[in-house]
């Protein structure tokens, strides 16, 4: 267990199919990359000197929403972090797809990269559908606490903003206390996606997936004022 976190998700499904296993031997290593020997992380260092904005991505899943929102800030830096490599690779599928060249990647969990993270680095943090542990028993592997709201809050800038959602009423009701728990940021805005969702979050996969099973979604909008 490395740093005290440990990760309860899987890291490996369905074998890849021949392309996404290409991509993953060939794209991967150029867009991935590593913290380790650094003790604050700069992510500056992963994009060229034009771009001076920084926009983290916990559990991309598919990548629907990483690839929607590089592709529609191509003067912004993207960095998806997800140990899951089958949505990895069907990240890179998109992203070849679509030449996006603002994104990068890693597999780490993202309470170590955050914990490593130069401070006030990033403008957007965006956190969708994590994994709501349903059985009271897994409720302390949930990653929204108000010590992760304070741990993001700490790497946003001024005006920065995270959000976040689920489409499980439980962790729904358990993110709201987290967020009343907590100073760092500023509840601005909620979606409830039976009457509205956010225009500028496309819908993934784990938000179509809980439409076709007539679920809805609710969407956090916190900034750090
Ligand atoms: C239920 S899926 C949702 C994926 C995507 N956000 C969507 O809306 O379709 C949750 C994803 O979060 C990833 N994840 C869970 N805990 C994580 C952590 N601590 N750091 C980074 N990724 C994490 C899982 O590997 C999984 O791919």
């Amino acid at each position: 267990m490395k740093h005290g976190v440990k990760f309860y998700g899987r890291r490996l499904g369905r074998s890849l199919r021949v392309h996404k296993t290409n991509l993953v031997e060939d794209l991967l290593p150029k867009l991935n990359f590593d913290i380790a020997t650094c003790d604050v992380f700069d992510p500056h260092v992963l994009f060229p000197e034009s771009i001076k904005e920084y926009v983290l991505e916990i559990g991309f899943g598919g990548g629907e929403n990483l690839v929607y929102q590089a592709s529609q800030n191509p003067e912004m830096g993207f960095i998806g972090l997800d140990p899951f490599m089958n949505g990895v690779a069907s990240l890179l599928q998109h992203v070849d797809n679509q030449q996006i060249d603002n994104i990068r990647l890693s597999p780490l969990d993202a309470r170590i990269f955050l914990e490593k993270l130069k401070p006030a680095s990033l403008s957007k943090v965006f956190t969708l559908f994590l994994d709501p542990w349903p059985k009271q028993r897994h409720h302390k592997r949930r990653l929204v606490t108000s010590q992760f709201i304070d741990l993001c809050a700490t790497k946003l800038k001024s005006e920065g903003e995270l959000y976040l959602a689920t489409d499980h009423k439980g962790y729904e009701i358990w993110m709201r206390d987290a967020i009343a728990n907590q100073q760092s940021l500023k509840l601005v805005e909620e979606f409830n996606t039976e009457f509205t969702r956010p225009s500028f979050i496309p819908i993934t996969r784990y938000e179509e997936k809980a439409l076709n099973q007539n679920r809805f979604a609710h969407y956090f909008r916190l900034i750090k004022s």
